[in-house]
Formats: C-alpha cells, structure tokens, sequence
C-alpha cells in the first residue's frame, strides 16, 4: 500500500444548530454517542485505517473537545487542534488546517458516523490518480441533500445544493462528508474569509477539469446532524447494524453494557441491548431497555421506565417516571411519575416537575 493519506483534518467547528438544544451546552463533535465523544468513533476509525496523525478545525465551544479529546493519547491518535478566531465555514476550516498537512488527506465532517472501508476509498482515489476523491451514499430523499453526479467512470460531473421540486434530478447519490484531498489543492481555499468546500472548491475543482471521482460503497452511513438522527444512530449501534472498531465502555453482560461502578439494584432490569454508564444506580424494580443509554453518573428512580432513550450524565430519573425514545441532556433532573414521550429533547440542566407529561 502506498503511504498516502496518513493524516486526516476533522470539520468540528460548526454551531450544530440543527441538533439544538443539545449542542448549547456541547459542541457537536463531542456530545456522547452510547457514552463515548463521537468523534472517538471517527478517530478509532481512520486509526484502523493507518490514519493516526489528525487536526482539529474548531472554532464553536472548542474547549469542549479538548476537554473531551485531549491529546489524543487515550485513542491512539495525535490530535492537534486549530482554532478559528471567527468561524470561516467548511472551507476556511480545512484551509486553516491544512498549514499542518502534507501530501493526501482525509477530511471529514465531525458529524458522520459510518464504518467505511477507508483503505478502500484511498486505494480507489490512488488507481485513478484523483486529486480529489468523495465518498457518496446513496439516498431515498436526495432533494434535502447536496446532490453530487458522476460519469459511468465516477468521475465527478456536477455538485447541485438541494434542488427545487421543479427541478429535474438525475441521480440519488449525495456528498457523504468524507474527502480524500491533495494538500496542495487546498491553496486555492481563500484563507481568511468564510467558505464552502462543498458549493466553491469542488465546483471549481470540477470545472478546471482537476481529476475528481466519487466514491460510493455499500456500508452503514448516518448524518447524525439533528436530534431524531442522533437518536437512531444509537439505536442503530446497539443494534449492531454498523461494523465499529470501538465498543461502549463497560463490561459486557447479557447484551448490554454496564460501566465501573454502576449498580443495578434487586429486581432492576437492564434489557439488551442497553448501555449503562460508569456509576450509574439503578433503582429496585425499574427497567431500562431495550436500546437505551444510561449516562456516566446518572440515577434511575425506582419502579421507572425507559425505553429507547439516550440519557446523557448525571440525570435523574424519579421514581415511576417512564421515558419513552427521548433524548436528555446532562443534569437534568425527571420528577417522579412524570412521562416523556417520542422525540422529546430535553436541553442540559432542564427540571420536568413531578407528574409532568412532555410529547413533542
Ligand atoms: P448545522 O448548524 O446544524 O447545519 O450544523 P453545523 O454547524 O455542524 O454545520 P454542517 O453540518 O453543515 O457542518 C459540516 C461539518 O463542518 C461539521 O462537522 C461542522 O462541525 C463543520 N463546520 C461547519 N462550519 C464550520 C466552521 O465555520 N469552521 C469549522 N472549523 N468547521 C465547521
């Protein structure tokens, strides 16, 4: 294998208003995912895929990932964080990071959970002698999306910014969020002004006829960018529908997770696939599961319910509430016998008084 492509620059710096209100109190990069940061699964990833040099393009709440991150060290990754004094968009991210890069790179939104096959896509880009190599998915709904159209060779024809119902569309395959690049192009990036690498680079890329091509395998692919994705990519994880090189913490029991620490009292029920995070208490007679997150510290009352719901830290359950597929941010606290219905969302630091019904 060539020794292309060894470094990688991660897009984490956006505001992530989509996934608001849980990314007021988090960046987006880092809010958990089964009790890891997310990007700890992008990190495992390309380090599996040889990838173990990577830069950070942040800006919003960087201080968020670098307390959740670090150097790095703990996921066998260097890690090296730029930081943009005003946000400059996804083109200005990469350019700015790109003073710490050579030769091929990945570049990767921080808001993609996939398991691609990276050593795929890098062989893919080096056999076509690509400049630039995309990874696209295939979509039922492409028109909410960037569509991206390529030759019967994958050379890449044409990016379209989400078409009108009017327009004609001729293909369903989108930009998936992950680039393969050669440094040197990234000059072109004007490097202190907002910019778009998905409506200004590649366009431009495409029309000087820079060798660019798709890449468009068969894998699991999830933009976890708002609350209701973010939600199903946990369930999709425990439901072993993606092919990670990282587990959830904890020890495995029974099908599900249960952190250091954590107690699951008499006539409690964890039902897998769940994760309950490290010192976690679990009430007599409550049941978690199935498909759902306990977060590190958090406390579920006794006699509740919670059923495919992602708890994040330090949340307290009260006594009889029930949880139905919802998504609680840290600290929040849950009055006893309230009920929280599907798709609810509930920002860092709420209070849902006793008895309290939510449906969104
Ligand atoms: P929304 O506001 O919900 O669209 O989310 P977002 O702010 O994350 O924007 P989007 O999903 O379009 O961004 C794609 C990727 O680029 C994400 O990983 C963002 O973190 C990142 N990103 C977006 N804007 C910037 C920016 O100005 N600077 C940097 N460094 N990264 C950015």
């Amino acid at each position: 294998m060539a020794d292309g492509a060894r470094q990688a620059v991660i897009l984490a710096g956006g505001q992530g208003t989509r996934l608001r209100p849980l990314t007021l109190a988090r960046a987006k990069p880092v809010v958990p995912l089964l009790n890891h940061p997310f990007l700890a699964y992008q990190l495992a990833l390309l380090r599996a895929h040889g990838v173990s040099d990577v830069v950070l393009a942040c800006s919003y709440r960087v201080d968020d990932v670098r307390e959740a991150l670090g150097d790095g060290a703990r996921l066998g990754v260097r890690l090296r964080y730029v930081v943009e004094d005003e946000p400059l968009g996804t083109g200005g991210g990469v350019r700015h990071a790109a003073d710490l890069a050579s030769g091929t790179l990945f570049v990767l939104n921080g808001d993609i959970l996939t398991d691609a096959d990276l050593t795929a896509m890098r062989h893919l880009h080096e056999a076509h002698g690509s400049r630039t190599t995309i990874f696209l998915q295939p979509v039922d709904d492409p028109r909410q999306f960037g569509l991206v159209e390529t030759g019967a060779d994958g050379r890449l024809l044409r990016f379209r910014e989400k078409p009108t119902a009017e327009e004609k569309i001729t293909t369903n395959t989108i930009n998936g969020g992950i680039y393969l690049i050669e440094a040197p192009l990234l000059a072109r990036i004007p490097r202190d002004r907002p910019s778009s690498i998905e409506r200004e680079f590649f366009p431009a890329l495409i029309a000087e006829g820079i060798p660019a091509y798709g890449w468009c395998p068969r894998t699991y692919w999830r933009d976890l960018g708002n609350p209701v994705a973010y939600r199903a990519g946990h369930v999709d994880l425990l439901e072993g529908r993606a092919n990670m090189p990282l587990s959830p913490p904890g020890e495995r029991h029974d099908g599900s997770w249960i952190g250091v620490g954590a107690s699951v009292a008499d006539g409690a029920h964890v039902v897998a696939p769940s994760v309950v995070g490290a010192g976690a208490v679990l009430a007599r007679d409550c049941r978690v599961g199935p498909a759902t997150v306990v977060g590190d510290g958090a406390r579920v009352g006794a006699g509740a319910r919670v059923e495919g719901a992602v708890l994040w830290e330090r949340v307290e359950v009260g006594a009889g509430a029930v949880l139905d597929r919802c998504v609680v941010g840290a600290d929040v606290k849950i009055g006893a016998h309230a009920r929280v219905g599907p798709e609810v969302v509930l920002e860092s630091g709420a209070v849902v008084p006793e008895g309290a019904t939510l449906a969104r």
